[in-house]
């Protein structure tokens, strides 16, 4: 290939070389590192008394001990004597028509009041409150009220199903739910209260529903349980005082999917999360003081909570939080919003990108763009073309492309290009952050030193790093620090060129990433599973061209059913009424047996590379309990490849 170079910007914070240097000091002084950057970015009410104790050995690592702060006071308060009359958040709804900004003192005197509700319904420190919202300021508001009085919140995403919202109230025991009316994407209309309410027939221990009137629409009000938001926000005092909260207590608590069925309550401590979150948000997107900052990610996501909430806020930043999706009213939409609040730094997903090249460059053409400096990217591994096309079509060769790679756990960017200071490859999220040491790994743990692929480990601790998965800590120390003791276990398989440069290659376990979204194939399995009529089910990820991955089943019905298309819609229709849309498989194929070992272990290798077409090389079937069924399963691929 070509040798290309792509420019590095030019006023930046660092460079090549003091890149470099505070590397090598963030590693080889990691406490002396953390201690600085913790007071240049956060104000604490009591300084800590140890940087950091425990080590990924024990994963029992803790940061900042001793110290005391707030989470809201960082991203709210403490800018109103300098930036109280700055816009903090930006808000565009699903019609364009409908637009809020709020100055950092609105914001201020919203989440007081809010905060003030949530305490009069009996909220107190230490009690998780569920936030299920479309993308609109209430979603910052709740989630900040929350960390006000030291509540902990868990936002659960709005495109999730009614079993979904329930999992996750019940295992988080929540008693109190945030939600709206209706949500409101692509002009359709998403019934979260309706949703609330089917979640809640399931059986939890909610006593509270707080409605915030979105669409306005009427909604079903259970009496002595559900209340209005707009009306309990009038019956509140105005004023209210912010907890101190110890560095170690919980700020949230995000659920993602493991390769196991049930989802993890991933817990981030307070002080070490938002020190992470602020300083990657500053160095990873070059923020400077008057930079308008566009993250595009839902707040029922992780990156919605670091880089559209904590980290933006916490560095006073102009934050644009947009309900809608990039199609509607048509394919401009970005780049409209773009122009309209002349973003200068802007932070999407692959998928999104892939989808709108696919419609062509005139919709981008037709708009300026001229305010962007930066583009960024995160949630999946972003092919080269699509990166080019971005580069060249949106960003007009001028602006630099952050690749960043990170995960629900991890908190905040681990790997990513640092504007002005890495020398960029499309396809690469090049090198570590401060204070991040990556390594590639065998299967026996040995480290790989040169450029062949391996698992991507983390070898030292870093404040981000989330301290629990909530009530289940054998599940916390299984998937993450058991495989290779001493080490964090990201999951993802990589290759590490001569240059330092990471190139991420996709999850090597029971994950898959559909649309940046992440899910467990036990999760779909189990979806699928819960229908009569299926037997066995077992689900792959196979590649597609926008969404990054699309979902394989193969299900096995039982003896009495002949399966048909209506069947088909049915499963289909169950794992979206289980799991939420965002999980409806692709394909679903018949089968009439799975490949299994021996000791009866579904062998979704074989099936992965069945559904990928890759069937040359299958691999060892030697431990397949009963060979033949592989080739059932060819035989009944070729035939749906045909047709
Ligand atoms: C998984 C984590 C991190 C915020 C959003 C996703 C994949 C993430 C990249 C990237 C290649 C990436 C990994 C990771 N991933 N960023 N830049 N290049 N892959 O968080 O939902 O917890 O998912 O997303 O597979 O393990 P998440």
């Amino acid at each position: 290939m070509e040798e290309k170079t792509y420019p590095t910007a030019e006023k930046t914070y660092i460079n090549l070389e003091q890149y470099q240097t505070l590397y090598n000091y963030s590693i080889s002084d990691p406490e002396g590192f953390w201690a600085e950057q913790a007071l240049e970015f956060i104000s604490w009410f009591k300084p800590w008394e140890q940087i950091k104790s425990g080590d990924l050995q024990q994963h029992n690592m803790r940061w900042f001990i001793g110290g005391s702060l707030n989470a809201c006071y960082n991203c709210v308060d403490r800018h109103l004597d300098t930036r109280g009359d700055k816009i903090a958040i930006l808000w565009e709804g699903d019609d364009p028509s409908q637009t809020l900004s709020l100055t950092y003192k609105e914001l201020h005197a919203r989440v007081c009041r809010f905060a003030n509700v949530l305490k009069q319904q009996g909220v107190v420190k230490g009690d998780r409150v569920c936030i299920y919202l479309p993308m609109i300021p209430e979603m910052a508001i709740a989630m900040l009220a929350c960390a006000r009085i030291g509540a902990v919140h868990s936002v659960v995403f709005g495109g999730f199903s009614p079993e979904s919202l329930h999992t996750r109230i019940v295992d988080a025991d929540c008693h109190v739910v945030i939600t709206a009316d209706e949500g409101l994407r692509g002009g359709k209309l998403i019934p979260l209260k309706a949703n609330t309410d089917q979640a809640l027939q399931l059986g939890t221990d909610v006593k509270r529903v707080i409605v915030v009137q979105h669409s306005g629409n009427p909604v079903s009000m259970q009496a002595g349980r559900d209340i209005w938001y707009f009306e309990a926000m009038e019956q509140v005092p105005a004023d209210c005082p912010v907890t101190a909260m110890d560095a170690q207590d919980p700020l949230f608590i995000l659920y993602t999917s493991g390769s196991t069925g049930k989802p993890k309550g991933i817990v981030h401590a307070t002080g070490g999360y938002l020190v992470y979150a602020a300083i990657t948000h500053k160095y990873v997107f070059d923020y400077h003081e008057y930079d308008i900052y566009w993250c595009t990610a839902d707040a029922g996501w992780i990156t919605g909570h670091s880089y559209v909430i904590y980290g933006p806020l916490a560095n006073g930043a102009t934050t644009v939080m947009f309900e809608g999706m990039p199609s509607y009213p048509d394919y401009a939409r970005y780049w409209q919003i773009i122009d309209k609040y002349k973003v200068n730094i802007f932070y999407t997903s692959p998928t999104a990108i892939r989808a709108l090249r696919h419609e062509g460059d005139d919709w981008v053409r037709k708009t300026s763009r001229q305010s962007l400096r930066l583009l960024g990217t995160v949630g999946e591994p972003i092919n080269p073309d699509v990166w080019e096309w971005f580069y060249e079509v949106v960003g007009e060769q001028r602006c630099l492309i952050v690749d960043t790679w990170w995960q629900t756990e991890t908190g905040g960017i681990l790997i990513s290009p640092l504007p002005g200071a890495t020398p960029l490859k499309p396809g690469s999220a090049a090198w570590p952050f401060f204070g991040i040491e990556p390594a590639i790994v065998d299967d026996e743990g040995h480290e790989i030193t040169d450029d062949k692929p391996g698992k991507l480990v983390i070898k030292q601790p870093w404040p981000g790093l989330a301290v629990a998965i909530h009530g289940n800590p054998a599940r916390y120390e299984n998937a993450y620090f058991k495989e290779f003791p001493g080490k964090y276990l990201t999951g993802d398989g990589a290759h590490r060129d001569r240059e330092g440069y990471y190139w991420i290659t996709g999850r090597n376990d029971d994950v898959i990433k559909v649309s940046g979204h992440r899910l467990g194939t036990g999760e779909v399995e189990n979806a699928l599973l819960t229908h009569h009529a299926v037997s066995e089910a077992a689900v792959v990820g196979v590649p597609h061209e926008i969404k990054g991955q699309g979902i394989y089943a193969y299900v096995t019905v039982q003896n009495h059913v002949t399966p048909t298309e209506a069947l088909k819609a049915e499963l289909l229709q169950r794992v979206k009424v289980v799991i939420g849309s965002i999980a409806i498989p692709e394909h679903i194929e018949w089968a009439k047996g799975l490949p299994k070992t021996r000791s009866g272990k579904i062998m979704r290798r074989i099936l992965r590379k069945i559904a990928c077409d890759e069937v040359e090389d299958l691999g060892d079937i030697s431990t397949l309990a009963e060979p033949s069924v592989v080739d059932d399963l060819l035989a009944s691929r070729k035939r749906a490849t045909k047709s």
